[in-house]
């Protein structure tokens, strides 16, 4: 049985029963809304750890003032099933109050310069500083072994595995697979969002990705894969945040560099934004 948890001083005793028997501790921080995204991350937590924290809290401050936090989805009973069904042992589902004692306003805040001033970074200003925020905070309140993060969202597994490395938290980070549907698009607790017409033109992200890969392996440059990336979803509908071309580490390619690269994309159908990506 699953155990739902409020209380930081019932979610430390647990995590010092746990310790106290040897056991390695996994965390899945999550906004809540849960799909089968969040859930690949619990069983891949799983195989890394004996016991299995999902946190759920839509965290106010890695929203922008004009941002969905208020009409964010909340489905608590839907998500406490579907968690016991991965394999959780604890959701931990703080407050407000729990997660910022002092309020958001005067809430110690962390800043990762560099990687998350870029992409997702310079559409939302101050969006990382608030993942990293809340991040941090769940680390020190679940005191896991491992935390598992989604490649769906690759910028923000770069910056949590920067902070990790940069504060030397004692943590293990996987990066867990995007999860799918059957027509390509990417899982996210947003595309309920779009619109009847909208959702049949969204798996247009993923078959450009597709075509960004095959442009680069087919030997175009940079700047032509880009441009006709944009393109592309210009002719589909969206409106084209970024999609580009990238090393693994988000930098941009030299003109002559070889090896792996990462294709990402943040386009708009109507009041609805969705990102996604492909490495290769
Ligand atoms: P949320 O959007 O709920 O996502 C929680 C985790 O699920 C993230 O690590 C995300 O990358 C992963 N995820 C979402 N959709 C996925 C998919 N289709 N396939 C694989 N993984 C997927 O990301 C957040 O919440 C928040 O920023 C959080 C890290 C919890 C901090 O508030």
């Amino acid at each position: 049985m699953i155990e739902t948890v409020s209380d930081l001083s019932r979610l430390r005793e647990i995590v010092a029963g746990w310790k106290r028997e040897g056991l390695r501790v996994a965390l899945v921080p999550t906004m809540g809304n849960l799909h089968a995204g969040h859930f690949s991350l619990v069983m891949l937590a799983r195989q890394y750890a004996d016991r299995v924290i999902s946190s759920v809290f839509v965290n106010p401050t890695q929203f922008g003032p004009h941002e969905d936090f208020a009409r964010y989805p909340r489905t608590p009973e839907a998500d406490m099933r579907g968690l016991e069904d991965a394999g959780c042992d604890v959701l931990w589902l703080p407050s407000v109050d729990t997660m910022y004692p002092l309020g958001t306003e005067l809430a110690m805040r962390m800043h990762a310069p560099g990687i998350s001033d870029v992409l997702e970074g310079a559409c939302r200003p101050g969006h990382f500083d608030g993942v990293c925020t809340v991040v941090a905070r769940l680390f020190n309140q679940a005191q896991p072994d491992v935390a598992a993060f989604g490649k769906k969202d690759y910028q923000q597994l770069a910056v949590i595995r920067q902070m990790v490395a940069d504060l030397g938290f004692p943590i293990e980070i996987l990066g867990g697979s995007i999860v799918r549907e059957a027509d390509g698009l990417a899982m996210s607790s947003r595309n309920q969002y779009l619109s009847a017409e909208d959702r049949p033109r969204s798996p247009e992200i993923r078959q450009t990705l597709l075509a960004m890969r095959d442009g680069h392996v087919g030997g175009a440059g940079r700047a032509e894969i880009e441009a006709e990336a944009a393109r592309r979803l210009q002719a589909a509908g969206f409106a084209v945040d970024y999609a580009v071309l990238r090393q693994p580490d988000l930098t941009e390619p030299g003109a002559d560099s070889q090896g792996a690269r990462v294709a990402l994309i943040a386009a708009r159908l109507g009041n609805t934004r969705l990102i996604d990506n492909l490495e290769f």
